[in-house]
């Protein structure tokens, strides 16, 4: 059992969280903690309120009751300017990659560096460069329109626009959905090779995910929903032995 008292080593908490759209109930009194400085798998089938939890950590929606606290801010109480500024802290990447397509892997990567920060021309292309480079997409490539790139290396592009701002908190929403089995695990491998280049300082990677092989392989810890509600929070070993007949049922699939 994960001991929610010891609230420093949480980067994101959820206390009393619920929420619904009109008549409809989607989570239920949710109370827990994201490890600071792990990587943590959301798991769940499908309408289960993963996406939901997510759109409520980045602030895009506002909880019915309870609250949402990130790196220490109640995320739900604080204005849209605050709102704004504060989501520097996070770096997003979306199913399907959500790239721009009128832009190069370049400039895609440029974009959060022109819009956030008051850099030179010159730490731009160096940044973007680096970056690029840190998820392997070629200086080739980095010219290229989206509509040129495979579904692995578009997704690379997102991966690296998303750390353009040296976010404390990784988002990954699906991230490997619509690639196969080769690719899903490049992508993985890159992302736990970024997390593992920003743990030193607190780097939190959040996944949402089906895939229950690659969150067995690549998860600190598992948080499992079903219907609104978390059945099972546990570091990824314990998850494994599991005896909840639900989760049982999701691990033999
Ligand atoms: N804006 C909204 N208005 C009304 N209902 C919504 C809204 N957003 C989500 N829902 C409902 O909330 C439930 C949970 O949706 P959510 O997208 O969070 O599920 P999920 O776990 O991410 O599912 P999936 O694995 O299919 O992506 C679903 O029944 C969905 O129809
Ligand atoms: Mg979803």
């Amino acid at each position: 059992m994960i001991n929610y008292t010891n609230e420093e080593i949480f980067s994101v908490r959820f206390k009393n969280l619920s929420k619904s759209f009109g008549e409809a109930k989607i989570l239920y009194d949710l109370n827990f903690g994201i490890h600071r400085g792990k990587i943590t798998t959301i798991l769940g089938f499908s309408g289960a309120g993963k996406t939901t939890l997510m759109k409520l950590i980045l602030g895009l929606i506002l909880p019915t009751e309870g609250e949402v606290i990130v790196l220490d801010t109640v995320i739900n109480k604080i204005g849209e300017l605050e709102l704004r500024e504060f989501r520097r802290n996070f770096g997003m990447v979306f199913q399907y990659a959500a790239l721009f397509d009128f832009l190069t892997s370049f400039e895609n990567v440029a974009f959060p560096l022109r819009e956030f920060t008051k850099m030179s021309e010159e730490e731009i292309k160096e940044k973007v460069l680096s970056l690029l480079d840190s998820t392997g997409i070629s200086i080739e490539a980095a010219y290229r329109l989206p509509s040129e790139l495979s579904g692995g290396m578009r997704k690379r592009v997102g991966l690296a626009r998303g750390l353009a701002l040296d976010p404390h908190i990784m988002l990954y929403d699906e991230p490997t959905s619509g690639l196969d089995p080769i690719t899903t695990h490049v992508v993985y491998d890159l992302m736990r090779d970024t997390h593992r280049r920003n743990e030193h300082r607190g780097f939190t990677s959040i996944i949402i995910s089906h895939d229950i092989h690659a969150t067995l392989k690549y998860s600190d810890y598992i948080v499992f929903m079903e219907k609104g509600r978390v059945v099972e929070h546990l570091d990824v070993e314990s998850f494994k032995k599991s005896e909840n007949p639900v989760i049982r049922r999701f691990l033999e699939l």
